[in-house]
């Protein structure tokens, strides 16, 4: 198969790591057969550079005519918040995700074999193993609702962020954690704040509907404090999680961390037309931006949730996974997961070394 490729590579460590994830694509198309053309779309504070704003026109439409979108990270001190908002990159993040209507964000936390010691918590809570899928609604909530700040008589300035959900909202990516909790361990812990938020009163009574619907899965409901705490403590007893953008924002770079590093998780973000977009949780990390030292892997993973969701090749996908988990368990290290004593090798050497795994396979 020929497959069309975005690359929005982005900010900071975003080029470096893409790079690494495409070299990989390559390897894979060797192995099975395919070819990949790549279509470089500008987006984030390389594009406010290049072209005066974050989100140039066609930036979606050329999304629009790829089948699948690989994004590395944007961000960065440049581009602060005491910019206008055409500039920062983040507008533009939230706006691609919302114009390509990529309502559902797929962030797997997996404490790989090979880095059990890179786990922070307790030797018998990481021996019990995590592997759980957050399912993250994308398009919605606070980051989505209406923004205003104005004067007050006596009190300052007051700025208000609305945090708003629909049932429609709800719904869809409810359906989508159900299916995914079918296609899993069967459970589903639906995470809200409903002893004190309106719209999650209204996210637990549409949950609790859908779960009429799934009698096959056992259905739980956690508050995101709780769900903070018990990530920590016992990260075991999760299997799907389900939550709204920005308590999933915030629980998934918790999970990242209970895994070895933040380098370590990708996400996909799909909606029900294509192209999906992939793309590590982890931001532009300026701090180590052009120093060979990001690890790759998060976008490299990104790259097999491609093969799996977008293109249902889970072959491929598990072969990517197969080849870092090999690299890994030979005790290759980022700066990122080298424990003490162990000397750490850069980006485009793990690159390398996790394509050559790929190329070596029967
Ligand atoms: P960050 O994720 O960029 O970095 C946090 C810490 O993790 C840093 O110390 C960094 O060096 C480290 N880190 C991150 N990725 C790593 C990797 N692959 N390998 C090794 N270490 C890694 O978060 P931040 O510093 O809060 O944000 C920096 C910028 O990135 C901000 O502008 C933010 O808005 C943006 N951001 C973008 C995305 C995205 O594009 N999807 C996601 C998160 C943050
Ligand atoms: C992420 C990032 C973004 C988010 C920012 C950069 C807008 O933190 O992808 O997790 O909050 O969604
Ligand atoms: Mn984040």
């Amino acid at each position: 198969m020929n497959y069309k490729i975005a690359l929005i590579k982005g900010d900071g460590i975003g080029p470096e790591v893409v790079n690494e994830a495409v070299g990989v694509l390559e390897a894979v198309g060797e192995k099975f057969g395919h070819t990949f053309e790549y279509v470089d779309v500008l987006l984030g504070g390389c594009a406010t550079d290049a072209v005066g704003k974050s989100y140039p026109d066609d930036t979606a439409e050329k999304c629009r005519t790829c089948d699948a979108v690989l994004l590395g990270a944007v961000g960065g001190p440049k581009w602060g918040s005491d910019k206008p908002a055409e500039q920062r990159p983040e507008t533009a993040l939230l706006a691609i995700r919302r114009d390509l209507g990529l309502y559902a964000n797929l962030r797997p936390a997996v404490l790989r074999p090979a880095m059990a010691d890179a786990c922070p918590l307790k030797k018998e809570t990481a021996e019990k193993g995590i592997d759980l899928m957050m399912v993250r609604e994308l398009t919605g909530g606070v980051y989505f609702g209406k923004r205003d700040r104005y004067q007050t008589p006596d009190r300052g300035v007051e700025c208000t962020d609305l945090m708003a959900y629909s049932e429609q909202e709800i719904e869809r990516i409810g359906r989508r954690a159900f299916e995914m909790a079918r296609l899993r361990g069967k459970k589903l812990a639906s995470v809200d704040k409903a002893n004190v938020l309106e719209t999650s009163r209204l996210w637990r009574e549409v949950m609790h509907r859908l779960a009429g619907e799934y009698p096959d899965v056992a259905y739980s409901d956690v508050l995101v404090d709780n769900c903070a705490m018990q990530l920590v403590r016992d990260p075991s007893q999760f299997d799907v999680v389900v939550t709204e953008n920005m308590f999933g924002d915030i629980l998934s770079d918790e999970a990242s961390m209970i895994t070895g590093s933040i380098g370590l998780l990708p996400s996909a973000s799909i909606g029900d037309t294509a192209p999906g977009l992939y793309e590590p949780i982890h931001g532009s990390a300026p701090d180590i931006a052009g120093q060979d030292k990001a690890n790759p892997i998060a976008t490299i993973l990104s790259v097999a949730m491609m093969m799996r969701y977008s293109f249902q090749r889970p072959g491929e996908a598990a072969a990517i996974e197969r080849a870092v988990d090999a690299v890994l368990a030979e005790g290759w290290r980022t700066a990122d997961i080298a424990g003490p004593g162990v000397t750490p090798i850069g980006t485009r050497r793990m690159g390398e070394l996790i394509r050559g795994r790929i190329e070596a396979m029967a």
